[in-house]
């Protein structure tokens, strides 16, 4: 066990201090030995007058009243209050950091800070207040002095895919200053609904507010509902929503995409497009074609008047312009784009989009406000002054990082809290696989940087696309816990980030979150099964795990009789399939998950030694050249990537060594195939078996081999069956190449196909 949680059990037991538990961990903080009690009426002085907001004093008393029945009387000695305790707040007036102190001794309490510095106080004093048995409120002494470790903490919600009611975006608020995040993006258009009221141009909300239905199937499935959905933000309510953040220091970022994800308002205003259309706000989910005409004048004009409305509406410095997923398909058809390229001598349609964020970013500069756009805006030429939020991986904050911008890493891989955080998701959810460990582990600053361009990284943030998040209970389930580990990244310094620390805290957490009715994720407390190579090849090992430690795994395996077994170690699996049924026995109701189920399939090149030619994508890369002998069929697809290795206009070469001379009448290579995500199968023609006794020199086997593509060529390509063909090999090499350009008239026509393997099976 790392020191740190032995240090927080120990502290924790002894002293009854099982409420400092505090998320996210502070920079520095020394328990003391005894408590502070508060009494009703509670005095909070104050040194002299903030001078910028009220540090949340007003937030921190009304929970105090709501929580505990506490009132408190901020900085009036005209009453004579009998037994009156106190806060004492020494008021910093400095806008430099977001510093605070927090000691509470015998005396009393004693916050020291400027005004953001006091509402972070606030909130930590809410994560330590605590009642004891008798029902008195008390504070454990002790010193707190805290800082945050990036600038940049920020929380993204869309409500053009699902739309979030004024009440729920103040929820939404609430969580992020508890975890004390200071910005929320708020991702105001896309392809599904324009939401915010633009005064000169109606239709935006008249019309591109709303769609005739929504896609509620899986992604690439045709499951419509048959119900109108939409709505919008007055600027009244837009205005609302800013004061409401500015209360609790979060700056509000509006996100207004051009010049793809566009079709609301080119539904709204047709003449926006390279096209007459027709547009229509989007049903379904992806990335669309239509986008804005960057050739034409009229577009630039509406975007600056829709941009002069909304910049007067936001406090923050920041407009986010988008500029992500933008297909070029539009302008390389479109006379005006073309001339617009010649004008301005233009190399390609990278080039054009590059003109189209520094001319907008020329106008957004042009009254005092700078941009933030995604990572795509690095190509064609960065526009001077914007900031980039790196979301295709790292590579473009890096890149952006050594051009001296200001980056905002969002990583896919880590930051993205639309992803599944369970390997059981039974709700329809979008992406990769993101468990709150993976989460907590993220580091924002590249290792590559030098620690000059590593001062570029400003901070990072967590996105929250919603094509799958209808709701606010869906909405609280796919952010919490995750928020919360993603808030240490960005505010505990990285010495003191610890899994097992932010591990000892989490029951608490989730205790805290119960109290507040919030419907947070228990994947945390699931069982994991993972496959293990064994070391001579001789099958595989199945390992069950949680984060919980407890010795009271069990199993069932369906070949095994069904009889109930205790898990203690890896089990070895080998010979036969098998069907496992896992569960944790006797766990707290509220950390009760359902068991899980694994199928196995063993066969002769399970566990065998494996060896690719070329390894898979970076983004696919399973969990290596093992993943393709491990026993476990994707019956997921897209949403397990683990579970399989995705080929990016590459072949796949493998050679299996299965160690000794072996009878052979079967190969099975078991393929993903997703044409409208650019997933194909190889040609039958171009998948080949050479088989070898030495590894070295292969040959055709002798007898016919039949290659057949099954007509559900998602399943399983059959190389060859020949129940009595019994050919004789200790290797074997399959060879499945690329299907190669895509077919016109098929999303991604023109571009290499990937390739996607999840098992080889050999009989
Ligand atoms: C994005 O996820 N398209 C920024
Ligand atoms: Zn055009």
């Amino acid at each position: 066990m790392k020191l740190i949680s032995l240090l927080f059990i120990l502290f924790g037991l002894n002293k009854g201090y099982a409420q400092v538990n505090i998320v996210p961990l502070p920079a520095s903080m020394q328990l003391g030995k005894g408590t502070y009690i508060l009494k009703s009426p509670l005095k909070i002085l104050y040194s002299n007058t903030l001078t910028k907001g009220h540090g949340g004093v007003e937030i921190f008393k009304a929970h105090l009243l709501k929580e505990y029945g506490i009132k408190s009387i901020e900085n009036d000695n005209s009453h004579n209050v009998n037994n009156a305790t106190t806060i004492y707040i020494t008021v910093v007036n400095s806008d430099t950091t977001n510093q605070y102190e927090l000691s509470v001794n015998k005396k009393g309490i004693l916050i020291k800070g400027n005004a953001n510095g006091i509402f972070y106080a606030f909130e930590t004093l809410k994560q330590i207040l605590g009642k004891t048995k008798t029902g008195q409120l008390e504070v454990p002494h002790l010193l707190i002095k805290d800082i945050p470790r990036f600038a940049y903490r920020g929380m993204h919600l869309d409500v053009s895919r699902h739309f979030f009611t004024i009440p729920q975006v103040k929820k939404y608020i609430d969580y992020l200053a508890t975890y004390k995040y200071n910005t929320f993006h708020w991702h105001l258009t896309d392809d599904q609904g324009w939401r915010i009221e633009i005064k000169q141009y109606p239709n935006l909300t008249t019309k591109g507010a709303y769609r005739d239905r929504t896609l509620i199937g899986r992604f690439g499935s045709n499951i419509y509902d048959t119900i109108p959905y939409g709505g919008f933000y007055t600027q009244a309510e837009i205005k609302e929503i800013v004061q409401y953040a500015t209360e609790r220091y979060i700056q509000v970022i509006p996100e207004i995409e051009m010049p793809g994800h566009s079709l609301a308002a080119l539904a709204s205003y047709p003449y926006l497009g390279c096209t007459k259309g027709e547009y229509k706000v989007m049903d379904t989910w992806g990335v669309f074609d239509d986008v804005l005409c960057a050739g034409n004048d009229s577009t630039f004009t509406f975007l600056q008047n829709v941009l002069a409305e909304i910049m007067p509406l936001f406090t923050s410095q920041y407009i986010h312009i988008g500029g992500d997923e933008c297909p070029k398909k539009r302008w390389e058809d479109c006379n005006k784009c073309q001339d617009r390229m010649k004008t301005y001598n233009l190399k390609d349609e990278h080039a054009l989009q590059s003109y189209f964020i520094q001319r907008i970013e020329k106008y957004v500069n042009s009254q005092g406000k700078s941009i933030i756009g995604w990572d795509e805006i690095l190509e064609g030429g960065l526009a001077p002054n914007a900031t980039v939020m790196s979301w295709r991986g790292e590579a473009g904050g890096i890149e952006a990082a050594k051009q001296a911008h200001h980056v905002i890493m969002t990583p896919g891989s880590h930051c993205y809290l639309d992803h599944s955080q369970s390997m059981q998701e039974d709700s329809v959810t979008i992406g990769n696989y993101l468990p709150v460990e993976k989460l907590y582990n993220y580091e924002p600053i590249p290792t590559v940087l030098t620690a000059t361009q590593a001062k570029c990284i400003i901070g990072a943030q967590g996105n929250v696309w919603t094509e799958y998040i209808a709701n606010q209970s869906k909405l609280e389930y796919m952010i919490f816990p995750r928020m919360i580990a993603l808030s240490e990244v960005l505010w505990t310094p990285k010495d003191k980030r610890n899994w097992e620390s932010f591990k000892a805290r989490l029951p608490n957490v989730f205790e805290r979150l119960s109290h507040e009715n919030i419907n947070y994720s228990k994947a945390y407390y699931e069982l994991k099964a993972s496959i293990l190579p064994s070391k001579n090849f001789d099958g595989v090992y199945l390992q069950l795990q949680n984060n919980e430690p407890t010795s009271d795994i069990r199993y069932i395996s369906a070949a095994d009789d069904s009889k109930s077994n205790y898990y203690t170690k890896p089990i070895l699996l080998k010979a036969i399939n098998y069907q496992i049924t896992a569960w944790v026995n006797a766990l707290p109701s509220e950390a009760k998950t359902k068991p899980i189920k694994q199928d196995i399939f063993i066969n002769k090149a399970t566990g065998k030694k494996i060896t690719l030619a070329v390894p898979p994508s970076e983004r696919y890369p399973g969990e290596g050249a093992f993943t393709l002998v491990n026993g476990i069929h994707n019956t997921s697809g897209l949403a397990k990537r683990v579970e399989m290795l995705g080929f990016a206009g590459t072949d796949v070469e493998a050679i299996i060594d299965l160690k000794n001379i072996t009878s052979i009448n079967e190969v099975k290579l078991h393929l993903f195939i997703k044409k409208d995500s650019w997933i194909y199968a190889p040609k039958a023609d171009k998948i080949t078996v050479l088989i070898s006794d030495d590894g070295i020199n292969f040959f055709t086997p002798a007898q016919n081999t039949h290659i057949a593509l099954q007509a559900n060529q998602a399943v399983a390509t059959t190389l060859f069956t020949q129940p009595n063909a019994n050919i004789k090999a200790r290797y074997i090499k399959i060879t499945a190449k690329n299907f190669g350009k895509i077919p016109e008239g098929m999303p991604g026509q023109g571009s290499l196909s990937w390739l996607f393997v999840h098992e080889i099976g050999v009989n």
